[in-house]
């Protein structure tokens, strides 16, 4: 572009932009990048050129996504004749679907659409591909329990490349959705509580799934979800309204979105709740002024499951014409299962109600991901049949479902070291049902794995010792349970006790497999009691009553309250749902092949009336304690966790000592530690930096993590670790969503949880 053309387009632009509104002023903006890239990205040049030739139905047909047709994860669509759906693909009104797999399957769908349309636009598939697609690796808040980024993005890119070998080109992850609340079941599938944390392990997993090159036959489209406060649920109960104040907006959930946006995500979806009245799906501000504006995000925002159709019900549209109307010209730029935009978005645009250059910018952003998934070159890149026939639960694969599994696991507790296991002599008691499930360790979002091929407990301890009994004890559930079905709890069958109770009476030890199956957290999961569900809490006092050497282990997808059990169970091992290799891992932490090194991303309550608790709150103004009762406090309850955020134990113990805190350079502060290996076995520490910024214009909280490091540690080895604090570090966003740093003291810790360190303070 000429100087001379530039400045008189620039004035032309400042023109209209004067008579605009802030969000055409935002589009304007975008649309006069991407007509930048026109003279510089080919790619650019090709999507204005398709662009051109669309009509209007066809544009606004690459704004529709179908459910496939045999399989669903939301409620089932209305519009789900098939045919229509084949009619619609051959005639060019379908962008993308989900819930299509299988190198076939894939096929057959993207030949109806480049044979038989018009202009040929290959189709993305999009999958909700969690946590493996059939190796599947723990559960992502397991994952984040590793504090293990390079394992993490190795789980993500394992993932991609056996998604990628059956179709799939667009995972619907990683959900970056923080959460305070364990009653809310959807937990299991973000980072935890915690923003920088959260942030870090987003990045990670988009650069696994999408690599350096999304090109590539074996990269696929990371999905930031959900676009935003999804996980503010009130009271945990999943799809309900959120309401949360400004500063929390920007500093707790935005971070991780933007932190994923500035890593090149290219796709982000938006959420079912409401944020200040407003649902997400039709939130100009969300969408329009930070994501694609402040932010400058040039990908595509893909709306969740119905949530653009769910704007009616939440009483914001009238109808699904309004639908497309509001969830348009918010900012959403394709519909997932809504049938709004195929329907209703060209007769709204022909009406007035949304401008076609809205239309366009999102088709521009869609068509761009086309074009760099490669699929305009070769639209069956994904669809190979050998590599669907060798890729799959790959041996490689399994081995880093295996290291991603063991470095995930918490040890909780440890009493005159239980643990690790003897691997000799031991009469060992196996008690629970999950010891013996081979399913319930793949956890939720399993859509491509197959039922019953994890590697159960029993099976892992029997790589070890023959020196094992099983008794069941109790079912967990009644029936096999679903991904689609309310579960059924056993509440009352106990019929196995008495053998569990004689089993443990004659054992040495007793290894207790406890807590929920693999559907009972996820989405649509929420639970008010976070117990030991049905009638394991009375299994484990049973037992308890004639052998007390228990070892508890631990799985589920979200923190659970068990006070009992951390009075009374000398060892407690925390493994969550662990994927293919689950038995694997557990075994190889139990006997001490492997020294447990995970550390928890989400706070443990002692009780479900603390919830919300998190190790970041504000002070307040009565932090206490005081000898009165006018405190912050609850009376039948102590404020404490009953394990904290970034907690967790190893067969050996670090000591932090030498806290150095360097302000030569105001710009980057450096702080330091030293940590001594004070044991007697090598192990993996995560050392923990937090500040406190004691006083700022909008009040900061008590603790904020703000860097980790994992390192490994001989016996009595050292190691300096040392953190940078800059502006980004001691900065926050004030109310207006501006990034600010105030000058002020602030307070450091170094230690390996949130709740214990090393203190100093410094002045900036
Ligand atoms: C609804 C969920 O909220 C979302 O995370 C998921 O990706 C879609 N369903 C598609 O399955």
């Amino acid at each position: 572009m000429t100087l001379f053309y530039r400045l008189a387009l620039g004035a032309v632009l400042l023109l209209i932009l004067n008579q605009c509104t802030v969000q055409d002023k935002i589009l304007q903006q975008t649309a006069d990048k991407v007509a930048d890239k026109v003279m510089l990205d080919v790619t650019d040049q090709k999507v204005e050129a398709l662009l051109a030739q669309m009509t209007l139905e066809e544009k606004v047909g690459q704004m529709n996504q179908y459910n496939g047709f045999w399989e669903f994860t939301g409620p089932a669509p209305e519009d789900g004749d098939a045919k229509v759906k084949y009619d619609h693909l051959k005639t060019g009104r379908v962008g993308s679907v989900l819930n299509v797999r299988g190198a076939a399957s894939v096929r057959e769908l993207q030949e109806l659409v480049v044979e038989e349309s018009r202009l040929g636009i290959p189709l993305i598939f999009g999958s909700d591909v969690i946590h493996g697609y059939k190796t599947l690796s723990p559960i992502p808040l397991a994952e984040a329990a590793s504090w293990d980024l390079k394992a993490i993005e190795k789980s993500a890119r394992v993932a991609a490349i056996e998604a990628s070998a059956v179709g799939i080109n667009w995972t619907f992850a990683p959900m970056v959705d923080i959460s305070r609340d364990a009653r809310w079941g959807r937990v299991m599938e973000g980072a935890g509580e915690d923003t920088y944390l959260g942030s870090k392990i987003g990045v990670a997993r988009i650069k696994g799934f999408q690599g350096d090159d999304l090109s590539a036959d074996n990269t696929i489209l990371a999905c930031l979800k959900h676009f935003a406060g999804y996980g503010f649920a009130e009271a945990g109960k999943d799809y309900n309204t959120v309401d949360v104040g400004t500063s929390t907006l920007y500093n707790v959930i935005l971070p991780p979105f933007k932190a994923g946006v500035e890593n090149g995500v290219r796709t982000v979806m938006n959420s079912f709740n409401v944020l200040n009245g407003i649902p997400a799906t039709g939130d100009a501000f969300l969408q329009r002024e930070i994501l694609k504006g402040k932010w400058g995000f040039d990908g595509f925002v893909i709306s969740d499951w119905g949530s653009g159709k769910e704007m009616i019900d939440h009483g914001f549209a009238k109808d699904l014409k309004d639908v497309a109307v509001l969830a348009t010209n918010g900012g959403s730029d394709m519909d997932m299962e809504s049938t709004a935009n195929v329907n209703h978005l060209q007769e709204a645009v022909e009406a007035g109600l949304v401008k076609e250059s809205y239309v366009d910018d999102a088709v521009r952003r869609i068509l761009r991901t086309k074009y760099e998934l490669g699929l305009f070159d070769d639209p069956y890149k994904y669809c190979s049949p050998e590599k669907e026939a060798t890729l799959l639960y790959h041996e490689d694969h399994q081995a880093a479902a295996l290291d991603m599994a063991k470095r995930s696991i918490v040890l909780l507790k440890n009493d005159n070291q239980l643990l690790p296991l003897n691997k000799q002599q031991q009469k060992i008691a196996v008690i629970g049902a999950l010891a013996d499930d081979k399913s319930s360790p793949l956890g939720g979002w399993r859509i491509g794995s197959d039922d019953g091929t994890a590697v159960s407990l029993l099976e892992g301890l029997a790589k070890y010792t023959d020196q094992i009994s099983y008794a069941k004890g109790a079912d967990v559930v009644l029936e096999n349970p679903e991904f689609i079905k309310e579960l059924k709890i056993n509440e009352t069958d106990k019929s196995g006790f008495a053998e569990a109770v004689a089993l443990a009476a004659k054992s040495d030890i007793v290894l207790m497999a406890l807590g929920e199956v693999g559907f009972h957290s996820g989405e649509g999961r929420s639970r008010t009691k976070l117990g030991l569900p049905g009638v394991q809490q009375e299994l484990l006092e049973a037992v308890h009553n004639v052998n007390p050497n228990i070892v508890l282990v631990l799985s589920n997808g979200r923190p659970l309250t068990i006070p009992w059990a951390a009075e009374n169970v000398p060892a407690i091992v925390e493994t969550w749902q662990l994927g293919s290799q689950s038995g694997n891992a557990i075994a190889q932490v139990l006997f001490g092949d492997y020294n447990p090194s995970g550390k928890l991303p989400m706070t443990f309550p002692r009780s479900v009336g603390q919830i919300p608790i998190y190790y970041n709150p504000y002070n307040t103004g009565r932090p206490g304690p005081i000898d009165l009762v006018f405190w912050a406090h609850y009376g039948d309850e102590s404020n404490t966790p009953l394990y904290p955020f970034g907690y967790g134990l190893s067969y050996t113990t670090f000591e932090y000592s030498n806290l150095q805190i360097d302000t030569t350079d105001a710009a980057t502060i450096k702080v330091s530690a030293t940590v001594t290996n004070t044991g007697s076995v090598a192990g993996e520490e995560v050392a923990q930096l937090y500040i406190r910024d004691m006083v700022g214009s909008v009040v900061r909280p008590i603790k904020e993590l703000k860097g980790f490091e994992k390192f490994e540690l001989a016996a009595g080895a050292s190691k300096t670790v040392t953190f940078s604090l800059g502006d980004q570090e001691l900065g926050f966003y004030d109310n207006t969503g501006n990034f600010i740093v105030e000058p002020g003291d602030f307070q450091v810790m170094i230690g390996g949880s949130s709740d214990a360190g090393l203190t100093g303070a410094f002045t900036r």
